[in-house]
């Protein structure tokens, strides 16, 4: 779809301190967030490619995921921060792309929980406004902002939780500041990894397949690697997708299904897997914009058209991740964690099905 101006429409190795002049013949694509769960998919796609030089953009060039990253071919890890605009300078600087991602996770407040609106949008404006200096300049040729998926109907849109609507804030500076013309949006739906987070009672388990949502509610889905294997497509393909926006999900299922997909791989005979809604109640306390998420999604919805994903995925010889093969990959708990035993406890707070 056309990238519009309206909010509403819905429609690879080496340390920081390298010289980041252009390295032999390969374009550059900076990725901001390159350590992140999206930016690193992306930073291994555009990898596996062997098209690009990529530079990883991080504040720590030092940890653990950075040292990862800097072992795949053609790829540098740089320092930078979303909240300084001249690291962003620095790490921008002669690239023929750009993959921005921001994030609204801040810390951690009683009440509140971790994302806060206004911090992701300075990060936006920030990106926005130094990768148009390079846009102006002719260097930048391909900027691909990643936001989140957009709703089937606008009519139900609002309220939208804060993280997805800094998000969209963000589509419209780009807009605003004239930078559609060589951007394209990525709108992707609700990781798979959501399934399997570190957050209390989100865990797959032999017994369990949680979620935030109502049983019913059909929930679009998507691999954070597809995040990759789209980005890498847009950038070989600029023609195609130049000045548009894209949502991108790979499953749409109800919590019941996903359950009996799960139930399905493990083996019938195996332990009765029931889909588990984590209580609203208590996301409300934890991260009280992903409880604004579940009521959002539970009466908006994602609204990713999968028909006509798959269309452009054959036009573009590349394969999404079905929710079975990531599931067929995944290891789990055989014995009730210590998530389950709290997502019980909630359980006496407000009934799980409704
Ligand atoms: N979870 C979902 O289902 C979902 C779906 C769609 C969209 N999204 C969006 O996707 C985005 C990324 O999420 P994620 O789960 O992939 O991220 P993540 O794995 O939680 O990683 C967050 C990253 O942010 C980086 N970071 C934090 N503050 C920064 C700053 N000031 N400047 C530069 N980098 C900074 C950190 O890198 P360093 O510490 O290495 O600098 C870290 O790699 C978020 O905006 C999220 O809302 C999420």
């Amino acid at each position: 779809m056309k990238l519009s101006c309206q909010v509403a429409d819905v429609q690879s190795n080496s340390a920081s301190t390298e010289s980041l002049e252009p390295r032999g013949a390969k374009p550059i694509i900076a990725v901001t967030m390159g350590t992140s769960r999206q930016g690193s998919a992306v930073v291994r796609h555009l990898s596996k490619s062997g098209i690009f030089q990529i530079r990883a953009i991080t504040r720590s060039p030092l940890s653990k995921q950075s040292e990862l990253l800097s072992k795949l071919d053609n790829v540098q890890i740089v320092q930078g921060d979303l909240l300084d605009p001249e690291s962003l300078k620095r790490c921008f600087s002669g690239v023929h792309g750009i993959f921005g991602n921001t994030t609204p996770t801040k810390g951690w407040v009683v009440g509140r929980g971790s994302m806060v609106r206004d911090y992701e949008i300075k990060q936006g404006k920030n990106l926005i406004d130094i990768a148009k200096k390079f846009a102006d300049s002719g260097t930048l040729k391909h900027f691909i902002f990643s936001s989140v998926c957009k709703p089937k109907d606008p009519l139900k849109s609002e309220p939208a939780p804060g993280h997805f609507t800094s998000k969209w804030s963000i589509e419209e500076y780009i807009c605003n500041k004239g930078l559609k013309k060589v951007s394209t949006i990525l709108r992707p739906v609700s990781y798979f990894e959501n399934f399997d987070s570190d957050l209390p009672s989100v865990q797959i388990s032999e017994t369990i397949f949680p979620g935030v949502v109502n049983k019913n509610t059909v929930w679009q889905t998507i691999a954070v690697d597809d995040v990759g294997l789209w980005a890498n497509a847009v950038f070989q393909n600029p023609q195609k997708f130049l000045g548009e926006a894209l949502n991108i999900a790979g499953e749409e299922m109800t919590g019941e299904e996903m359950a009996a997909l799960w139930q399905k791989i493990k083996g019938q005979e195996s332990p009765k897997v029931r889909y588990a809604m984590i209580p609203r109640r208590l996301i409300n306390l934890l991260e009280h914009d992903i409880g604004l998420m579940a009521n959002w999604i539970e009466r908006a919805g994602y609204g990713a058209d999968l028909t006509q994903l798959k269309n452009i995925a054959d036009e573009l010889h590349i394969t999404m991740t079905p929710l079975a093969h990531w599931l067929t990959k995944k290891s789990y708990r055989r014995t009730p964690s210590k998530q389950a035993l709290m997502f019980n406890l909630g359980r006496r707070f407000e009934p799980v099905s409704s």
